[in-house]
């Protein structure tokens, strides 16, 4: 049974929107806890637009379950990383113009950036995973780059316009899956899953960790956070 992980950045775009208190990521991810989650997601992204470096800290301090830090590999966010110590970071792709992460690391074009920033949270004792699209040679990159942990991309999966396509985008992840184990790896799967299309992703054997954001805060809004992420948490089983 995959862990979920939930992902908190939108409980804080909502306070930026009046750049308040309210709604407080480090609550919500509290009580995503006590409904079972068995990590918090957040983004330190470089524009700050949701996550705040003192979420980060409360985060730390405050939360049981495993932190997961979504960055990027620049330079600050690094520094900011290994002075946390978050228990996990998550190397992601970062664009200023897109609404979300829209692709996968290419670990393969940006290799020595990317193993020198594996190395560097290691250093730190954070254990390092990457974010990227489930493709063979993303995987070799990854496992050469040092990283012990990857993240498959299922957005392609989850925004298929028809079941040919996406039954075709399932199978490679499912291939991947099985590849990226094959070489020891821990295999995590996350981005645009929601409560109709996350079951047969949770049904691939294997996957330790189900990372889910949006759709998870949008029901939220409906019945409550609480009842939001017991649900996925069932869904994902
Ligand atoms: N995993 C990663 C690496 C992400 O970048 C995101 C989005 O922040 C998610 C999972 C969650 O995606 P979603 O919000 O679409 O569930």
């Amino acid at each position: 049974m995959p862990r979920l992980g939930v992902n908190i950045d939108h409980v804080a775009t909502l306070r930026q929107a009046r750049r308040g208190k309210f709604p407080d990521p480090v609550y919500a991810a509290l009580l995503c806890e006590r409904a079972g989650a068995g990590s918090i997601v957040a983004h330190l992204r470089e524009d700050r637009r949701h996550i705040q470096d003192s979420d980060i800290k409360m985060l730390r301090k405050k939360i049981k379950a495993k932190l997961n830090l979504e960055m990027s590999i620049a330079p600050e966010i690094l520094k900011i990383a290994c002075a946390i110590k978050p228990c996990q970071a998550t190397l992601v792709p970062e664009k200023r113009k897109e609404l979300t992460t829209e692709g996968g690391l290419d670990v393969t074009l940006n290799f020595r950036k990317v193993a020198a920033a594996v190395n560097k949270l290691k250093r730190a004792g954070i254990r390092a995973s990457l974010f990227i699209d489930p493709d063979k040679d993303q995987i070799d990159s990854a496992d050469r780059a040092g990283a012990r942990i990857i993240e498959l991309h299922t957005g392609r999966y989850a925004e298929a316009k028809n079941i040919k396509q996406r039954n075709k985008f399932f199978n490679q992840i499912e291939a991947a899956v099985n590849y990226a184990l094959s070489k020891g790896l821990t295999v995590n799967a996350g981005h645009g899953l929601d409560y109709a299309n996350v079951r047969r992703i949770a049904g691939i054997k294997g996957i330790k960790e189900l990372n889910i954001g949006y759709s998870i805060i949008c029901k939220a809004l409906y019945t409550g956070l609480f009842k939001a992420v017991s649900e996925m948490r069932k869904l994902s089983k």
